[in-house]
């Protein structure tokens, strides 16, 4: 069982021939609207690999809560612990260029004021909690202690770093993903370089996973004493929105399903990659079978332990 704890967002996205510098305006056609935040976005990419999962977190009371509810609702999630409380539910803008790069601006409405003591009653011992950054980090951190009292293990995608408490919530984390520049401001606190190798090896512990991902050039991952380096294939790039958000749901689902962990990271990257070719964050989101057939391509380039 999954229970993720973070943002449920309406995504308004336009297609530009390139992402705008400060103070210059890009222009693209119509926009689209999705379903978006990378709490109900990694929620919905572990349900569609597979895993039962809880959603906690909240909308507002305006029009956008329901489309931006919808796809969670379609496919399975428990909704039950999502409240709608009053104004408006969590926005991002998102500009999106020829090459699949994108740029994102998040208001985050709703999503502000959730709170830890909503997962009362909803952790269950050997469960998994999955955190990212978009709900405030005492919020996040007090979730993360009800999780470690009830017995479950912390997952946490810091995606956006938060200014304050990154030390506490790294160190109530068993299974910690981040990007290259996450790495790179985590590290910062912590005195070490955001080198992928050096990340992992001064956070990963006996019990903290660490993995960096690196894009198109795939992953590296760290615990104990073992290495993990996988290469993605190669896939042809319309969106990369969500790209994160599918590899950390999908491995958290597998990592769940009792999974080996290199076989949980290897899903985790072809969701990722699959997630890329398609528009939007959650339409790209793959299914338990794609990601297996994907998963078969996934290189692993070097294991090893240190
Ligand atoms: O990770 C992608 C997500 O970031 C989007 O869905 C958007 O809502 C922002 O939260």
């Amino acid at each position: 069982m999954i229970t993720v704890f973070g943002s449920i967002n309406l995504d308004l996205v336009v297609s530009v021939p390139r992402l705008p510098g400060p103070g210059e305006t890009v222009s693209g056609p119509d926009h689209q609207s999705f379903a978006g935040g990378k709490g109900a976005n990694q929620a919905l990419a572990a349900r569609r690999a597979g895993a039962d999962v809880h959603m906690v977190g909240a909308v507002g009371t305006d029009a956008f809560a329901e489309l931006a509810l919808s796809n969670l609702k379609s496919a399975g999630v428990d909704l039950s612990t999502v409240r709608n409380l009053d104004g408006a539910t969590g926005l991002a803008l998102i500009g999106v260029e020829a090459s699949g790069e994108n740029q994102i601006i998040v208001a985050s409405g709703a999503n502000a004021r959730v709170e830890a003591a909503w997962l009362d009653q909803v952790i269950a011992p050997k469960s998994l909690l999955v955190l990212q950054g978009e709900v405030p980090a005492n919020v996040a951190l007090d979730a993360m202690k009800a999780a470690q009292l009830a017995g479950a293990k912390v997952f946490y995608n810091p995606a956006p770093v938060p200014r304050m408490m990154i030390e506490e919530l790294v160190s109530a984390t068993d299974i910690l993903v981040v990007n290259e520049t996450e790495a790179e401001e985590v590290g910062r606190v912590f005195g070490v370089s955001g080198d992928p190798d050096d990340f992992c090896a001064k956070l990963a512990t006996d019990d903290r996973l660490v993995v960096v991902t690196l894009g198109a050039q795939g992953i590296v991952a760290w615990q104990k004493d073992r290495v993990i380096r996988l290469r993605p294939p190669t896939v042809d790039v319309v969106d990369t929105t969500g790209a994160g958000d599918a590899f950390c749901g999908a491995l958290a689902a597998a990592l769940d399903n009792g999974r080996e962990l290199e076989t949980a990271l290897k899903y985790g990257v072809a969701a990722g990659s699959l997630a890329c070719t398609v528009t939007g964050a959650q339409t790209s989101a793959p299914t338990a079978e794609q990601i297996a057939v994907m998963s078969e391509k996934v290189e692993n380039i070097g294991a090893f332990t240190t």
